[in-house]
């Protein structure tokens, strides 16, 4: 079983999918860390994430013990991700890794859940579960500054939001693999819930995806 789920930043994907995996015993990828760990790498080593050439060596030699780096949560690795995260070169190169982890989950466990912003329409387009999370950039901008200011940073949240509106439009208009919807995802609109009621809502739409899979299954039979 693979579960999908997209959505812009800070709409809570995150949060829902680790929530799911523990939930049903799946291993969980968070596959903005690998665009992170590329980008931060670029700008630890000098280099620039707007280079193709580089971000694609990098992208090629990455090493998956560095997804756990906790500088990889910072807004430095945020901005890098989004910028290699345009190229196809680097995109191709990280797809295998997706697929593999999809297909065969560590640890031997029964079922995967990814999320990002092309898992069900690129990295696993044949999931049974398809999740799509969205909420308003206001809303969203407002649940990161209140994430900065508890881990102790400074944050003013006008800036919070249009970080967040550019990266928006970044990852929306880009021509490789730009953050929309599966055609047969499920819009899960978090703006007015909070996490339980959001877990509750993806958990319905895994079980009556169960319940599908099941029932085709016994008249397949
Ligand atoms: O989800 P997160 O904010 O960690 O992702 C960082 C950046 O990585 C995104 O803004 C996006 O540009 C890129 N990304 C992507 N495809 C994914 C996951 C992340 O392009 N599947």
């Amino acid at each position: 079983m693979i579960i999908a789920i997209d959505g812009p930043s800070a709409s809570g994907k995150g949060t829902l999918a680790k929530r799911l995996a523990a939930h049903l015993g799946f291993a969980h990828l968070d596959t903005g860390k690998i665009y992170r760990a590329v980008g931060y790498q670029v700008v630890r080593q000098g280099g620039d994430p707007e280079d193709e050439a580089t971000a694609l060596a990098v992208a090629r030699a990455l090493d998956p013990a560095t997804l756990s780096d906790p500088e990889l949560s910072g807004d430095e690795a945020a901005l890098a991700a989004s910028k290699v995260a345009r190229m196809n070169a680097v995109r191709d190169v990280l797809l295998q890794f997706q697929r593999d982890f999809a297909e065969s989950p560590p640890g031997g466990a029964s079922g995967a859940v990814l999320d990002g912003r092309d898992i069900g329409t690129v990295v696993c387009p044949e999931a049974p579960v398809k999740l799509y999370v969205v909420a308003s950039a206001e809303v969203r901008a407002e649940r990161r500054h209140k994430e900065l200011l508890e881990r102790g940073e400074a944050s003013i949240y006008a800036r919070v939001l249009q970080d967040m509106k550019d990266r928006d439009e970044r990852d929306t208009n880009r021509s490789v693999a730009p953050l929309k919807p599966a055609d047969d995802a499920f819009i899960l609109d978090t703006s007015g819930l909070n996490a339980d009621e959001a877990f509750a809502a993806a958990l319905a739409e895994v079980e009556k995806a169960d319940a599908d899979r099941l029932q085709n299954k016994s008249t397949a039979t």
